[in-house]
């Protein structure tokens, strides 16, 4: 018999195991489930980053380990992990990641402030805003959440670039690689959304330099990891208008504290983590799914290669 421990927050177990239960049954895997299994037990773990659990060694039996989270960057032991790690991929997560984004970069395009703030009896004229299809706007990381995001504005019109380490271009987007191709996105985006994963190659990626190889005045809308831009560096940049506004999901420390400078800050704006949360009813099939093709020695799909970090 499989045991499976789902190691979590405090307050998540009610809400997946409901979930999972009804997966493992569809995908006809039996096993025994448990939110409190010892380590000595466990073959398979479900974790997320607010698990009490912080050394992965002393779980004998563990074959594999499952991510809560698309993000990996916080797994304990994750360069030197010697079980496959499958990171958080579903469909459900990548259509909500999709719309928050298309929800963000619509309201810098359309101008979408004045009025949802409220012109208080001022009828007025407001900027007209350009055609999408002439709105620029580039996406740094097209994995599963950039390439969805990507589809979606590039549905609405807007032209899309992507910068990822590899890949080709596709019907919905031109795919620029290297330090060269990062130069290039950088400076011809309008708006600029960060769906990359955070690792030892993108940690401090937007730094003082490359904010300076930005469009002026350009929009950037991170819903990656805080870790991806330098924070010094980016209030920098948004008090001399080199960037114009930014939109931040995430953050170097979270939560973030009461008061640090971003939440009042005119230029930007915070979300607290929200934009694409796991949701169980369509994160656990996706996750069973996985586990029960890895139980029938089809191999891990969503593998983390411990040398890339995601
Ligand atoms: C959330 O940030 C995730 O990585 O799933």
């Amino acid at each position: 018999l499989i045991r499976i421990l789902f190691s979590a927050g405090n307050g998540d177990w009610p809400e997946w195991e409901d979930p999972l239960r009804a997966a493992l049954a569809h995908e006809g895997v039996a096993a025994e489930l448990s939110a409190e299994l010892p380590p000595g037990e466990a073959d398979l773990l479900i974790w997320s980053p607010a698990s009490a659990i912080r050394d992965l060694t002393s779980f004998p039996r563990l074959k594999a380990v499952f991510s809560l989270w698309a993000g990996v960057e916080k797994v304990p032991g994750l360069t030197t992990l010697t079980v496959p790690l499958a990171r958080m991929v579903d469909p459900g997560m990548s259509a909500a990641m999709a719309e928050w984004v298309t929800g963000h970069v619509l309201r810098h395009h359309l101008g979408l402030d004045p009025v949802v703030r409220g012109l208080k009896g001022e009828w007025r004229g407001l900027p007209v805003p350009p055609p999408a299809r002439s709105r620029q706007v580039g996406i740094l990381g097209m994995g599963e959440l950039g390439r969805a995001a990507g589809r979606m504005l590039s549905g609405i019109g807007f032209p899309v670039t992507g910068w990822a380490r590899h890949g080709a271009d596709s019907a919905f987007a031109r795919i620029e690689s290297g330090e060269a191709g990062l130069a290039r996105v950088l400076g011809a985006a309008e708006i600029l959304v960060l769906l990359l994963p955070l690792t030892g190659a993108t940690r401090g990626l937007l730094d003082a330099a490359r904010l300076q190889l930005c469009r002026r005045g350009q929009v950037i809308i991170n819903a990656g990891r805080g870790g991806l831009i330098e924070e010094a560096a980016l209030l920098a940049a948004l008090d001399t208008g080199q960037i114009g506004h930014a939109t931040l999901d995430v953050f170097a420390a979270e939560p973030l504290p009461p008061d640090h400078v971003f939440w009042r800050h005119p230029k930007i704006t915070v979300s607290p983590h929200v934009a694409a949360a796991t949701n169980p009813a369509t994160a656990a099939p996706a996750l069973v799914a996985n586990l029960a093709g890895f139980l029938r020695g089809e191999g891990l799909k969503n593998r983390v290669d411990p040398d890339h970090g995601y």
